[in-house]
């Protein structure tokens, strides 16, 4: 017997219903759709979902697609300080990757600096800085001293005051400054906490308990005694140098390498009593001061004559220490910059590729260190 099935059939408003469900759906499919192809078109030109969808939302996509990848345009509209009156200036000003970068510009912009001035002081200082900097009064020619790569807008005030004092060109005073010469030596230094190769020792910046290099044994074969210790990094380089004097008929040994900071307070005092404190300024570093403390600065002496600045030897180190990662680190003519007579004698380790920049551009550690190191 054939058994009837039961059709299943809609009721007319249901039908109408789903057609109603079905156009809505597909509207906003459509929507959908468009909406990420925007987003994916600008994702593509370099930003991120984030600003994308600032964007469209603004209805500012034709305006971005004008102007192309900008870094600086991407956070204005990733933050929440956009401000639409600054919208022009933010793709004209030079990105930096500063937590409150579009809070900073509006308010420098409300300065009344131009975009050029903002590019400059967002280049030369942290974002903390940065911020400081707003509070101090418009300066009119910015370029006096943020034309030197390395000038820092912190030390702004400094900079005019030890330029008016010294008369000295801009990138003197900068470099000057920076290196804290306008404080007294030994009052109120840069900290050194930890252990680091290219660390930078003067008198306004000093080795803490916690630097601690690791040291190795120099043995009787490259030392004056069998009291020397080293980095091993440094050791392994004065090995090769020395191996290289050898073969071209010259002998260097270490007389002083590494000293803690008592053995460096021992040095201070016995110079102290011997020549007085004339003598010390002049060559030995306080103790927390010394190069000799990294572990990685040697005072070289000839093994054939006892005075290493009229050797040969000494010859040869100054023009092939650099080769092996060395540098003459208080020559002669930079006493101004390092704060120390010359020592022909005394070479610190910085790696060859340094070594090789500051011999052949003619320029103290000082120097290089502000210029690159600095960050
Ligand atoms: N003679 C150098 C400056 C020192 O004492 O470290
Ligand atoms: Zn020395």
């Amino acid at each position: 017997m054939a058994v009837r099935k039961k059709k299943f059939k809609l009721k007319p408003e249901a039908i109408e219903l789903l057609k109603k469900v079905g156009i809505v759906f597909g509207i906003l499919l459509a929507i959908f759709i468009f909406y990420r192809h925007n987003i994916n078109e600008l994702k593509k030109l370099g930003y991120s979902e984030k600003a994308s969808n600032t964007i469209l939302f603004k209805f500012k996509k034709s305006y971005v697609m004008d102007i192309g990848k900008n870094k600086t345009l991407n956070a204005a509209f990733e933050s929440k300080d956009y401000d639409e009156k600054n919208l022009d200036h933010y793709s004209k000003i030079k990105y930096q990757n500063h937590k409150h970068l579009i809070r900073n510009i509006n308010k420098l912009l409300k300065k009344k600096y131009d975009n050029k001035g903002i590019s400059l002081i967002l280049a030369h200082g942290s974002d903390e800085d940065v911020t400081e900097f707003i509070k101090h009064k418009k300066i009119t020619y910015l370029e006096e001293f943020f034309t030197v790569d390395y000038a820092k807008i912190k030390n702004y005030d400094r900079y005019v005051k030890y330029s008016d004092e010294s008369g000295e060109d801009e990138e003197t005073v900068v470099l000057a400054i920076n290196l804290d010469m306008d404080k007294e030596n030994y009052k109120e230094p840069v900290k050194i906490k930890k252990y680091n190769k290219y660390a930078l020792v003067t008198k306004h910046r000093q080795l803490m308990k916690s630097y601690k290099p690791k040291l190795v044994k120099i043995s009787t074969k490259y030392a004056s005694d069998n009291k020397q210790q080293s980095t091993k990094e440094a050791y392994d380089a004065f090995v090769k140098m020395s191996k290289g004097a050898e073969k071209e008929g010259y002998g260097i040994i270490i007389n002083s390498s590494y000293r803690s900071f008592e053995d460096q307070q021992d040095v201070c005092d016995t110079y102290q009593k011997l020549y007085g404190t004339s003598y010390v300024d002049k060559y030995v570093a306080h103790a927390g001061y010394s190069e000799h403390q990294t572990g990685l600065a040697y005072d070289i002496g000839s093994k054939k004559n006892k005075v290493f600045s009229t050797s040969k030897e000494y010859k040869w180190m100054r023009n092939n220490a650099y080769k092996y990662g060395f540098i003459q680190r208080y020559p002669k003519g930079y006493e101004d910059i390092t704060g120390f007579r010359a020592e022909p004698w005394h070479y610190r380790y910085v790696g060859k590729k340094i070594a090789k920049y500051i011999y052949q551009n003619n320029m103290t550690y000082e120097e290089y260190y502000m210029r690159f190191l600095d960050k």
